[in-house]
């Protein structure tokens, strides 16, 4: 055997053997490197007779072509067995990382429908500031200035002098003033009142306030339309009744209630707005404020109501204390989602 079969034989039995990717490195090395056993024949053939050069020059390149491929070869297969074990380490039958969606708070949910069902009798929306100021939320209302609900026990008021609106009825004097009759908007936020805190109390909770004014409105009118807006919320077979009360700003006046067995255990009445017919001294102040007679009395008249939202949904949602609406507890917010 020439010696430069000898080493292929060598070589390729070291690559066949080489354990890990340093070991056929050091193969390579030890035979085609610069100075490698294989290479060094590439020096010696210049010393070698004529008629043996093409011989052996023929048999160098085979065997330099040989071992450079089981080279090869080999470091493939390394690849292929590194990223094989790589993959393994990946359980594809484990579960996949799980991720919360967000819902819709109850609350939210609450508005949304209510909403709808007024946008379908014709209500849009308006909107009016959560800091107002006292003619606003109380003269503009018929309600004067020795009137309880001004005193600083049932009013949060700013060192300034404004105050954090008690009842979103304001937003029906902004309304007016900015827009002559007929109108017909509700209009969704929250209101603020120093209040002992329970579970059917809080110092901050929601309204929709509704106003509506045109000509020859009744009594009435409110009453059907404050059912139908119950029917649609609670169900067809829902009771609603109607008390006389006293609020300033309307006359009559009358608080609305529903029977449910969602808040306190046994079926019972609970009262879930204020409501009445639009007081004409209401008018008359935001005559005065715009400066001119386009809410005359003598014309029009109107009805409007607020709807209390946290009792509201309390009731739907079947929720038996208000303040788990601000608690931020996960697992009573999951219920809705
Ligand atoms: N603003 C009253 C409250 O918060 C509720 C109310 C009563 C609103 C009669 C009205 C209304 O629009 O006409 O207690």
């Amino acid at each position: 055997m020439h010696p430069l079969e000898q080493l292929r034989v060598e070589a390729l039995h070291e690559i066949g053997s080489a354990s890990d990717e340093q070991a056929l490195e050091a193969a390579r090395i030890k035979f085609l490197g610069k100075s490698g056993s294989i290479s060094a024949w590439g020096e010696q053939m210049r010393s070698l007779a004529k008629n043996e050069k093409p011989i052996v020059g023929k048999l160098l390149n085979e065997v330099r072509n040989a071992v450079t491929a089981a080279l090869e070869a080999r470091a493939a297969n390394f690849r292929s067995q590194k990223e094989s074990e790589a993959l393994a380490r990946i359980d594809v039958s484990l579960p996949g990382t799980p991720y919360d969606i967000g819902a819709l708070h109850p609350l939210t949910q609450m508005w949304e429908r209510s909403i709808e069902i007024f946008r379908r009798m014709g209500f849009s929306l308006a909107d009016g500031p959560d800091i107002e100021d006292e003619w606003h939320c109380f003269d503009a209302l018929n309600t004067p200035p020795e009137h309880p609900a001004r005193t600083e026990q049932d009013t949060f008021y700013l060192p300034d002098g404004r105050l954090l609106r008690t009842h979103t009825s304001t937003v029906q004097i902004r309304t007016m003033e900015s827009v002559p009759p007929p109108i017909r908007v509700i209009s969704p936020g929250a209101a603020y009142r120093n209040e002992e805190i329970d579970a059917t109390h809080a110092a901050q909770f929601h309204q929709i306030e509704g106003l509506y004014v045109d000509e020859n409105v009744s009594v009435a009118d409110l009453k059907g339309a404050l059912e139908f807006f119950m029917r649609e919320l609670f169900g067809a077979g829902t009771d609603v009744q109607f008390r006389p009360h006293f609020f300033p700003f309307t006359e009559p006046s009358l608080e609305v209630y529903v029977k449910s067995k969602a808040i306190k255990g046994g079926e019972q009445w609970i009262e879930v707005a204020g409501s009445g017919v639009v007081h004409p001294a209401v008018f008359e102040q935001v005559n005065k404020a715009r400066g001119d007679e386009a809410y005359d009395p003598e014309k029009w008249s109107g009805y409007a109501f607020g709807l209390g939202m946290d009792r509201l949904a309390m009731i739907l949602f079947d929720i038996p204390d208000l303040r788990l609406f601000a608690q931020n507890d996960l697992r009573f917010l999951r219920q809705f989602a």
